[in-house]
């Protein structure tokens, strides 16, 4: 049967098809539109420009260039809002939002008459809420992102946001650098538009989108004001109208187990976010697969850090787009890559590789035989303390900390944190290991962005800056420290971590992979009794979500989302 496309497809159900075509077109006749523009393919361009995400300032344009590529190649291009989230303006925490956003993708994708979809994504939630729509709606998708900001310069050094601004936090913390100073510094750490511009979350998953196979190779890395941005966005454009015409690759066809694992060697790789470990579950489970940690744990000890990028390294986004790009970074590890792997384009990773310019900047994309860490950036670790695991990155620990016992000092809250941890009495010292629970993804709820827990001010001003922290929060990917995230199950759900007590003796090994509270089973039974579950949120959106909210391992999707329709 053929299938049908165009304005002709979902049509409103009136129960007369020829009636709702004909009051679907009059309504467009009315917005201008020929006779002839109607018949062309539609490309959906799915917009997140918002005032509240400056990230996003140029999505506009992105559009225009993708509908300018989709003109172009004799398709209709279809502008239309989403849900849009930046980190800064989502309370209590976009990853509580994420899964709206994911559902919103969804069922708009499949309410409207379109032949394939562009996705302008970005800032950290956003690109894995559109995988994760458009997996599950299985239209041919093509994400573009905004792109990147260029870093700033202060005083002869360069900075990138947020991984210099947590720094100089903490320094005006520590009582080392004063306000004006701050203020002065504040001014170019975002000098311009685009996502954050070190190997955060919002690079993380641009490259790991690319290295799936959702975007045009070489597009991820492209500053947000770079003329590259605009080109790449007239070329998604010009793509989408042939998926449109020939109906894919849809995307159960690019998202694969041997996708994923090349996901899992990139993330490795450029020692990108830990946020990323929760978006390829959640993304893989859109289409009814596994997100593999003991593969990526395995993959780590394989594959060395090659991307010279803060926070694990020194340079930035832009940096990165001139001295290759993502290809050629997948040429310098085409022996641990599936370069059978399919792209949007047509391509597979291999035909890339073959064709990409040969120049390579060694200082950013570093040769296998000179790291910037010989080890794996990121570790996944289980014990008593984490049954269903934990993680952390080692590539921005420090080296002396990840094998480490200490006393604990628990914070039952986020508040709790906020209230106690510049109290001067407070029972810490260097060695303690500082525990945060009840920030889990139904804890929080939404598991916020907290595991990185400040050092107290009684210690940050005798220069300690490092410190052993676990709780069942994520972390930023701009964050850095030897910090123990998404332990599994959570306190609120009844986790082993909701029975720890100040001064328990908590062990971390992270070269065995071990995280283990000392406190005998017996013992932790009997608290076990005394446990009892957060109260639930009453109505609405929260409610639901604390309701159907998987665990980190899982990708923290609701869990009547996983699989395709
Ligand atoms: Fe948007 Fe960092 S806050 S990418």
């Amino acid at each position: 049967m053929k299938k049908v496309k165009g304005l002709r497809s979902r049509l409103t159900q009136y129960g007369d098809e020829e009636f709702a075509l004909f009051l679907r077109r009059g309504f467009l006749k009315g917005a201008g539109f020929t006779d002839e523009a109607l018949e062309r393919p539609i490309v959906g361009v799915l917009s997140t420009a918002s005032d509240f995400n400056p990230c996003h300032k140029t999505a506009p344009q992105v559009a225009e260039a993708v509908s300018r590529g989709v003109r172009l190649a004799g398709g209709l291009p279809f502008v239309f809002p989403t849900v849009s989230l930046h980190e800064a303006f989502s309370f209590p925490t976009s990853m509580l939002l994420r899964n709206l956003m994911a559902m919103d993708v969804e069922e708009m994708i499949a309410a409207l008459p379109l032949d394939a979809v562009v996705l302008i994504g970005g800032c950290d939630k956003t690109i894995p809420a559109e995988l994760m729509g458009a997996i599950s709606a299985d239209m041919p998708a093509i994400v573009v992102n905004v792109g990147s900001m260029l870093a700033g310069k202060h005083e002869g050094a360069r900075l990138g946001a947020c991984t210099d601004c947590r720094r100089l936090w903490a320094q005006f913390r520590a009582g080392t650098l004063d306000g004006p100073d701050l203020n002065r510094a504040h001014d170019q750490l975002m000098p311009t538009s685009g996502t954050c511009m070190v190997m955060g979350t919002a690079s993380t998953m641009a490259c790991l989108a690319e290295t799936l196979g959702f975007m045009l190779p070489g597009s991820a890395t492209a500053p947000a004001v770079s003329s590259d941005r605009w080109r790449f966005a007239e070329a998604t454009g010009t793509r989408a109208v042939e998926m449109a015409k020939t109906g894919g690759p849809r995307p159960s066809e690019l998202l694969t187990k041997a996708a994923l694992r090349n996901a899992s060697v990139i993330l490795q790789a450029t020692s990108g976010s830990t946020n990323a470990l929760v978006h390829l579950a959640a993304i893989a489970g859109r289409a009814g697969i596994t997100y593999d940690l003991a593969e990526l744990d395995r993959v780590g000890r394989e594959v060395p850090v090659l991307l010279d990028l803060k926070p694990a390294g020194m340079n930035f986004m832009e940096d990165f787009h001139a001295g290759g790009g993502l290809p050629a970074l997948w040429r310098r590890l085409k022996d641990h890559l599936d370069l059978n792997a399919k792209t949007v384009n047509g391509e597979t990773l291999g035909d890339v590789v073959k064709r990409w310019p040969a120049y390579v900047d060694d200082k950013v994309i570093r040769p296998l035989n000179n790291p910037l860490v010989a080890n794996e950036a990121i570790a996944i670790l289980s014990g008593n303390l984490a049954p269903q695991g934990a993680a952390i990155k080692l590539a921005s620990a420090t080296k002396r900390l990840c094998t480490h016992e200490g006393p604990a000092l628990v914070f039952d809250s986020l508040d709790d944190l906020e209230k106690r941890i510049d109290d001067p009495n407070l029972n810490v010292t260097p060695d303690t290991v500082m525990v945060l629970r009840n920030a889990g993804p139904i804890g929080a709820p939404g598991m916020p962005e907290a595991g990185a827990l400040p050092i107290p001010k009684k210690l940050g001003s005798k220069g300690i800056t490092d410190m052993v922290r676990i709780s069942d929060a994520r972390m930023s990917g701009t964050a850095f420290g030897t910090v123990v995230l998404h332990i599994s199950p959570e306190a609120a759900a009844g986790g082993p971590l909701a029975l720890v007590k100040d001064g328990d003796v908590i062990r971390l090994d992270a070269p065995a992979r071990n995280l283990n509270l000392k406190v005998d089973d017996a013992e932790l039974a009997r608290r076990r009794t005394a446990w009892k579950p957060p109260a639930k949120p009453k109505r609405g959106y929260t409610r639901l979500y604390v309701d159907r909210v998987t665990q980190a391992e899982k990708g923290c999707d609701f869990d009547f989302l996983t699989g395709n329709r």
